[in-house]
């Protein structure tokens, strides 16, 4: 995700940027640029150069304004567009007096930048962002003033946005806005500040207050007045900000963990924003392979590690029921090595987080080999399984700091059903409104992950009351499985105990026989489909004494009877549910670790990123 910083009423702004934005890096990104305006002019600098990109801005800006007093500060994560100079913000208007940094996605920004460009705006980069520019230049020769053209300018859009924006012609002034994507403004005597994350202002302001969705805010150096969308006045909320740089790095969490298991109906959003076309055709503006091309595969094998796999997993069900095409998922390290097949019409999905677990890589290396179209699902723009791919579905989780992976997992679910979805319409394999009613339930899905992460406390309890538990059993059906994985993961990682997924149904064909007191059984059961088997696979470990967790929808009655332990989650469409039935099973994972003293984002012997095979 971007960072964000901006100051107004300082004699060293630059050095306050580069400062700044020096502390967002942590937040990963690709390119970073800053715009200072004094009386009559703007000046703007860039760099790309992945992780050392403020190192290179820095270089960039030896020749910069002395005395300026206002400026803009981005750290770019590539969403639409390279991360490449050109693409970097700040992004200017026509005349290069209006100077906008956008965190976010203009999800109608194609059908503006028609318009615009039919209005003769020559635009300069390949983002969405820059429609912003122009349409605040357009406003502006309508005779608004830099607030007002930003708030009408916003009348026009449809998506996320943290937005800020300078004018050489109204100096001493920056104008804010926000919808979904976060904003702070802080302020000291005789500077006024704005930032995306407290990191970035936390030594400089002394009073932090909160941007809220569809407000608008005009900073000065005397302070800042806030807006609606409608114009009418509104007060911000003061934020009570007593944190040191590394919690305020973590937002405020205990650890990054945490910090990115809040995240994840910010991702879920963020993944599925700008997907869905007038006509109501899903489409990914990235992916680069076309409808005729999707229309012909045959076959779909996903290759992935980890926690990437039971994502890939839980598509395989998605896929298959929605679009029809016989679908296969592998370990990414095994599929090389079993002299795979691959006819006409295959498409390999590499599923990869950072875009650089060396199995995946050499798994579609193989695969393309062989003569198989390539797409990669990753997180990480321009990374090397983005690069090497025929195509690519980036998931816009934001950066991942932790070792466990948890917001990855339900961004990378999310894309891939988008896929399944999109798939589907290409083959008519449904009908269009079924299509339509499953995106909108898709889109559902972060308000039901948010309901989830709600029941901390719940969760809690159950994790206090099973500590010292050593053998733990998750089981599920269907994509209950997969999740069932993926709970087992993340507590074995985490706590260094020993847990095991397994299909419900396989439980009698061997691992019963290990079924005793003290042992934790965790069931997904919350797909009605699957309710009774679940239940009676149940009976049986409870019979032989284990102790048995249920993760289980709110409506759900029956459960009472075979648990010992309900983790309640909203209900929602059986192969959305991953998604949120997976939030009780990382939050049991995170507590029983906390509690055993563990270090969360940093468990022993294992890498974010493991590039050995
Ligand atoms: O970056 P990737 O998604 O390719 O990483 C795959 C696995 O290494 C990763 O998911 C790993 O299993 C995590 N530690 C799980 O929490």
């Amino acid at each position: 995700m971007c960072g964000i910083i901006g100051v107004v009423g300082r004699t060293d702004t630059l050095e306050t940027l580069l400062q700044g934005l020096s502390r967002l890096e942590y937040r990963g990104y690709d390119s970073a640029g800053v715009a200072l305006s004094g009386p009559g002019t703007t000046w703007r600098a860039r760099a790309a150069a992945g992780t050392e990109s403020v190192a290179a801005l820095r270089a960039e800006c030896v020749d910069a304004p002395r005395g300026f007093r206002t400026g803009l500060g981005h750290t770019r994560w590539a969403t639409h567009g390279a991360p490449e100079a050109l693409n970097a913000h700040p992004h200017l208007d026509c005349s290069g007096s209006v100077a906008i940094i956008h965190n976010g996605i203009i999800e109608n920004h194609a059908e503006i930048r028609e318009d615009l460009v039919g209005r003769g705006h020559v635009f300069t980069s390949v983002t969405d962002s820059e429609v912003l520019a122009h349409l605040i230049e357009e406003a502006r020769k309508a005779g608004e003033d830099l607030s007002e053209a930003v708030r009408t300018s916003l009348l026009r859009v449809r998506g996320a946005f943290a937005l800020a924006v300078l004018d050489a012609t109204e100096p001493d002034v920056i104008v804010a806005a926000r919808r979904i994507s976060p904003l702070i403004v802080g302020t000291a005597p005789g500077v006024s500040y704005l930032a995306s994350d407290v990191p970035a202002i936390l030594d400089q302001a002394k009073t932090f207050y909160a941007v809220e969705d569809d407000q608008v805010v005009r900073l000065g150096p005397e302070g800042f007045r806030a807006l609606d969308l409608e114009g009418a006045p509104v007060r911000l909320r003061q934020l009570s900000i007593d944190w040191d740089l590394e919690t305020a790095e973590k937002g405020g969490f205990e650890d990054f963990m945490a910090k990115e298991i809040a995240e994840q109906p910010e991702a879920l959003r963020a993944t599925l924003l700008d997907r869905h076309r007038r006509d109501g055709a899903i489409s990914f503006d990235e992916m680069g392979v076309s409808d005729e091309e999707l229309r012909a595969v045959k076959r779909v094998v996903l290759v992935a590690a980890g926690t990437s796999n039971h994502a890939a997993q839980v598509a395989k069900y998605a896929i298959e029921r929605w679009a029809r095409v016989s679908v296969e998922v592998d370990i990414s390290s095994e599929y090389r090595y079993r002299d795979p097949i691959v006819e006409v019409g295959t498409l390999v999905i590499g599923v990869s987080q950072s875009g650089e677990t060396i199995d995946t890589i050499q798994a579609t290396r193989e695969a393309k080999r062989r003569g198989a179209r390539v797409l990669a699902v990753t997180n990480i723009v321009d990374s090397s399984l983005a690069r090497e791919a025929d195509a690519v579905i980036y998931t816009r989780a934001g950066l991942e700091v932790s070792v466990a992976s948890t917001k990855a997992f339900v961004a990378q679910v999310a894309a891939l059903e988008l896929f399944a979805l999109r798939l589907a319409q290409l083959r008519a394999t449904m009908p269009e409104r079924d299509v339509e009613a499953l995106y909108r339930g898709l889109q559902a899905v972060g308000a039901q992950v948010e309901r989830a992460l709600s029941r901390r406390e719940e969760v809690a309890e159950v994790a206090r009351a099973l500590f010292g538990a050593r053998d733990f059993f998750y089981l599920g059906r269907h994509v209950g499985f997969p999740t069932a994985l993926e709970g087992a993961l993340k507590l074995k990682e985490l706590t260094y105990l020993h847990a095991e997924g397994y299909p419900a149904g396989e439980l009698k064909h061997g691992p019963l026989a290990l079924i005793e007191p003290g042992v934790v059984v965790v069931a997904v059961a919350t797909d009605p489909a699957m309710h009774e088997k679940i239940l009676s696979n149940l009976a049986e470990v409870k019979a032989r004494g284990a102790s048995v967790v249920v993760v289980a929808t709110d409506d759900d009655e029956s459960i009472a009877a075979v648990a010992d332990f309900v983790l309640r989650v909203p209900g929602t469409e059986p192969l959305f549910a991953p998604m949120v039935d997976i939030i009780p099973l990382q939050l049991f994972a995170y507590l029983t670790a906390r509690a055993l003293g563990r270090n969360v984002d940093r468990p022993r012997n294992l890498a974010k990123t493991v590039t050995v095979e």
